[in-house]
């Protein structure tokens, strides 16, 4: 089984883009399926289940067509699926299975939908039990309430309102509401229990409005769907961020520090677990939303101890769930029975894996009571259960101080393939190295990367490499705009110690005196720097990063664990280069190159933005009397001072 491991860790904070919704991607695909005419779904979510989704309509003869750039183009189908018999593989998709049954089973044909052996263990019955009671013919093939199932083509009639429970699964209802505007006829669903998960239901009725078809909701009691509706595409839609995924983030920023700003979902969002946020505010966090982000960042002190009622945020409440462990007393969550059929029994694994980090744990029918640890233990193995948010919630111990391993990563593949890449762009530990040209940040960033098995980012090689581009490309180095397309689309790797543009061994070619002038002109150019600055905090992995330039400690990782600025002399620098040339068998005059890295300081120092500076909490070492040796020791003692 594979494993990653996340190393201890002290803090968070960053940007994070989150991944399209999982719940809204879903839904919009079936219904752009149904709809009559084409539409076009931005930001679809790239994950498993997406991808079963797309799967099944491509197999009962819905045109998906990949755009790029995760926009696709669905051709609907007006109403009924063209393909009268196929079998369907679901995964353990619940939001593919639950509304492609309901829809099936009113298409008129012959389907059998299975999974993987979870899915055969997630219930389905009460959807099958409403559908039956209209007339639709489902039968099921293994055991009795589970998938996998048999659709048969049959009639039916909606003279009566279908009786439904909605205390196991809200998927249910929304599976109903979206498939019975196939039958043109006037449908009324009466709920025959409390209904579960609320805000996931907004988030169907809102979606069908958007497909031109009504419900009147009486309630939460009573659905009506009056006769002669039918979905119409509304053209172009955009898919919001994730909100169960920017959970993980603003959670990292309740417990470390932050802030952390999560991008694509806000004050707007339709989505219920955006209201997430405000749990983790009740717990002490500093919440702030914009139209389209939402920060977290810490309390002075601990989260504060909770108890709360979850019942409306089923999914993101696993993540408070983990954030227990870092507050100042015994916590509760409540109302989660629905946790107990979801991906796994998600009550039972929550309590499994939050005793191996030494919490004490009680569980229930429909709650958990997580007593944080006094100390915790020093490292844990995670067990994920094919579970996506387990493994999600359970990176945040590593804030504990416990390095962390996640069994079987890939299983946050369901809903956010990048997920631990995104997740150590916030946390991961950075050591930001600036300083002047020829001062020696390169070697000693080098080394100190090599002596903490960290990543390494040479970020004066970007610049070099968009200078060596523009004049290769016959673009001119104050064209600010085509520079900067050029630094945003770089075909560039690294690759052995060798740095390649487009496939093209440039390793030496940037380091020419015309590339080093070249450079520093460009990397005065605000729009070069904006375009680089993604790529750059991307480099953010772990364990860690040592990175070197002229802005890592204050503008590309402001919060940087530990930040030296290494310069030395002009003199003595322009002597290190002459050295280094001459040694290279290149042609060096002292003079010139003395007055060149004078012009090249006055630059990169009086530039508008980002300019070369010693940050305030950065820790200055002067290498002019100091050979490398004594200079990685220097910077050694900085970032062990950092307990790193
Ligand atoms: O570190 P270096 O000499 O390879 O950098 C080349 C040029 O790029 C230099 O003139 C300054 C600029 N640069 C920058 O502006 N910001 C960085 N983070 C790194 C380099």
């Amino acid at each position: 089984m594979d494993q990653l491991g996340i190393p201890r860790l002290t803090h968070a904070s960053g940007i994070v883009r989150l991944p399209g919704s999982k719940s809204i991607s879903n839904r919009m695909l079936l219904l752009a399926a149904l709809a009559q005419g084409t539409t076009e779904i931005r930001d679809l979510l790239d994950s498993d289940d997406t991808q079963v989704m797309l799967e099944a309509l491509r197999k009962v003869g819905v045109g998906v067509t990949a755009l790029g750039g995760n926009a696709w183009r669905v051709d609907g189908c007006g109403g009924l699926f063209p393909v009268k018999d196929a079998d369907l593989f679901m995964g353990n998709a619940g939001t593919a299975i639950r509304p492609l049954t309901a829809a099936l089973a009113l298409s008129g044909g012959s389907y059998r939908l299975s999974g993987v052996p979870r899915m055969h263990e997630r219930p389905i019955g009460d959807l099958v039990d409403g559908l039956r009671q209209i007339g639709a013919d489902l039968r099921y093939a293994g055991n009795d309430g589970f998938p996998p199932l048999s659709i048969h083509p049959a009639a039916v009639n909606l003279g009566a309102p279908i009786r439904l429970r909605g205390d196991v699964s809200s998927q249910f209802l929304t599976a109903l509401l979206m498939a019975l505007p196939l039958t043109g006829q006037r449908a009324v669903i009466e709920m025959t229990t409390e209904l579960i998960s609320k805000p996931y239901i907004e988030i169907t009725l809102n979606l069908m409005a958007r497909f031109g078809v009504r419900v009147e909701r009486d309630e939460w009691r009573r659905f009506t769907i009056a006769a002669g509706q039918s979905y119409r595409s509304p053209g172009i839609l955009h898919v919001e961020g994730d909100a169960s995924s920017a959970s993980y983030f603003l959670a990292a920023g309740a417990i470390g520090g932050g802030p952390v700003r999560v991008e694509g979902i806000g004050k707007d969002s339709i989505q219920g677990d955006v209201r997430f946020a405000d749990e983790l505010e009740k717990l002490g966090a500093t919440i702030t939303w914009g139209n389209n982000w939402i920060e977290a960042a810490a309390p002075r002190g601990k989260l504060k101890a909770f108890d709360l009622d979850l019942n409306h945020i089923p999914d993101a409440a696993m993540t408070l769930a983990v954030a227990a462990l870092f507050a100042d007393g015994p916590c509760r969550l409540r109302n989660i029975a629905s946790w107990r059929v979801k991906e796994t029994d998600r009550i039972a694994a929550m309590a499994t894996e939050l005793r191996k980090l030494g919490a004490t744990v009680e569980e229930g029918a429909d709650y958990l009571a997580v007593s944080p640890a006094p100390t915790f233990i020093a490292a844990a193995a995670i067990d994920t259960y094919d579970d996506h948010r387990m493994a999600m919630c359970f990176s945040l111990a590593a804030l504990a101080g416990v390095t962390v391993s996640i069994n079987d990563p890939q299983c946050v593949n369901k809903t956010f393939p990048g997920y631990f890449d995104a997740f150590a762009e916030v946390t991961a530990p950075v050591i930001a190295i600036d300083g002047p040209s020829a001062s020696g940040k390169g070697t000693v960033a080098e080394r100190v990367a090599a002596a903490l098995g960290y990543h390494y980012l040479d970020s004066g090689s970007l610049y070099r490499l968009t200078a060596l581009a523009a004049l290769r490309g016959g673009v001119a180095l104050d064209d600010e705009s085509g520079v900067a397309a050029l630094a945003a689309g770089l075909p560039a790797s690294f690759a052995g110690g060798r740095i390649l543009l487009a496939g093209d061994d440039v390793t030496d070619a940037i380091r020419s005196e015309e590339i080093s002038v070249g450079a520093s002109k460009v990397a005065a150019l605000p729009a070069v720097r904006g375009a680089l600055l993604a790529r750059q905090r991307a480099y953010r992995r772990f364990p860690g990063l040592v990175a070197d330039g002229r802005d890592m400690g204050s503008v590309v990782f402001p919060a940087a664990v530990a930040k030296t600025f290494l310069t030395a002399s002009a003199e003595i620098r322009a002597e290190r280069r002459y050295k280094q040339l001459i040694a290279k068998g290149m042609p060096a005059n002292m003079h010139a190159l003395l007055q060149d890295l004078r012009e090249r300081d006055a630059r990169d120092a009086q530039r508008s933005v980002a300019p070369l500076q010693q940050c305030v909490d950065a820790d200055r070492v002067d290498t002019t009397e100091m050979d490398i040796e004594a200079a990685v020791a220097a910077v050694m003692t900085v970032v062990r001072r950092q307990g790193l």
